[in-house]
């Protein structure tokens, strides 16, 4: 039996602008996480099935937190789940139907919330996996595995979840280019308040993506101001005092906004945060429903906390940015 964890994420700024080649900065949330674990079936002997097996019927699926448990040969063409078994034992250098096994799946991420619980789920799978058959794999592997079954969940992904969850540390990402560790001077607090309203990635995605069609300026704009602020909020994190983060975050906002992502119940918390003193507060992840986050300061966080829960938060999540580091690795 292998177990294994990957952590929840939230982004910190650059949202949707990360999709059109803007830098991004998220960071992982250690406080929810998704869990798989492979239970050998009795079949397997010696890491074989040791009758040749029934193709994929041998593999199943148990994702009881999603109600569902399938075989990997009845799995319906687009389960990110079933993708995420399948490249990884394609690249362990294994088939399917030579193995049997079952993996559960388990996750306290809230799905379609911006906390990146789809790709938690698809990097626990691959880890557990991997430890299963003792093949060895590097963080970026896991990110590029998992960065296809993002594909099935969100359409165009830019790769920032798949890789901050993969990766498990905060990072500087740019579409496209190795992602960086930022680094982080004073740590910081967030709230990280939940709407309780699901809100699919690949409908905001969509969304933002017709929009900018429709006006590529416009959008194009928008999309460079967000990455202004991303640069800068990098170098505040790294050499000044995190609370010159709160008007930047404001301003994201803003520009979120304008795009179209934000929603009545987001900006109600947000107003909610600064007006009990948070020091800034924006939406996190694609939006209109889902989480947003409140910068605090200690002295501020338990009154900033019971005004999001008395403008709507169903759940509140306190996480400290920064307090462990460490280097990606890119072999
Ligand atoms: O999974 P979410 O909701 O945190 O959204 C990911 C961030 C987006 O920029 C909206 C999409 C992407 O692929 O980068």
């Amino acid at each position: 039996m292998s177990t294994a964890s990957a952590p929840g994420k939230i982004i910190l700024f650059g949202e949707h602008a990360v999709v059109y080649g803007q830098p991004a900065l998220a960071a992982p949330v250690t406080q929810v996480q998704a869990t798989a674990t492979v239970f050998p079936s009795p079949k397997e002997r010696g890491g074989r099935v040791a009758d040749g097996g029934e193709a994929e019927g041998e593999i199943w699926i148990d994702a009881r937190d999603l109600g569902r448990t399938y075989s990997l040969a009845q799995a319906e063409p687009h389960d990110p789940l079933a993708l995420a078994v399948r490249l990884t034992l394609d690249r362990c250098g294994l088939s399917a139907a030579s193995h049997a096994f079952t993996i559960r799946v388990s996750s306290t991420i809230p799905p379609a919330s911006g906390l990146g619980s789809g790709a938690a789920v698809c990097t626990a799978i691959v880890r557990a996996l991997v430890a299963h058959f003792r093949s060895p794999i590097s963080n970026l592997e896991v990110a590029s595995i998992v960065f296809e079954t993002e594909k099935l969940l969100h359409g165009t992904p830019s790769g920032i979840d798949n890789t901050v969850i993969a990766c498990e540390q905060p990072v500087y990402f740019i579409k496209g280019r190795p992602p960086q560790p930022f680094t982080v001077g004073r740590p910081f607090t967030l709230l990280i308040a939940d709407t309780g309203l699901p809100s699919p990635t690949k409908i905001t995605v969509g969304d933002v993506r017709a929009g900018f069609e429709r006006e590529p300026e416009r959008f194009s704009r928008l999309f460079a101001e967000i990455g202004r602020i991303v640069n800068r909020a990098r170098e505040i994190i790294a050499n000044e005092d995190p609370a010159r983060l709160g008007p930047l975050m404001a301003h994201n906002h803003r520009l979120l906004q304008d795009i179209g992502v934000s929603s009545p119940e987001l900006d109600a918390l947000a107003e909610a945060a600064t007006d009990a003193g948070a020091l800034g507060a924006k939406l996190s992840g694609g939006g209109r429903g889902g989480n947003l986050i409140a910068l605090v300061a200690p002295q501020t966080a338990a009154r900033v906390g019971a005004a999001l829960r008395e403008a709507g938060a169903v759940r509140l999540i306190s996480t400290l940015i920064g307090h462990s580091s460490s280097v990606i690795s890119h072999d």
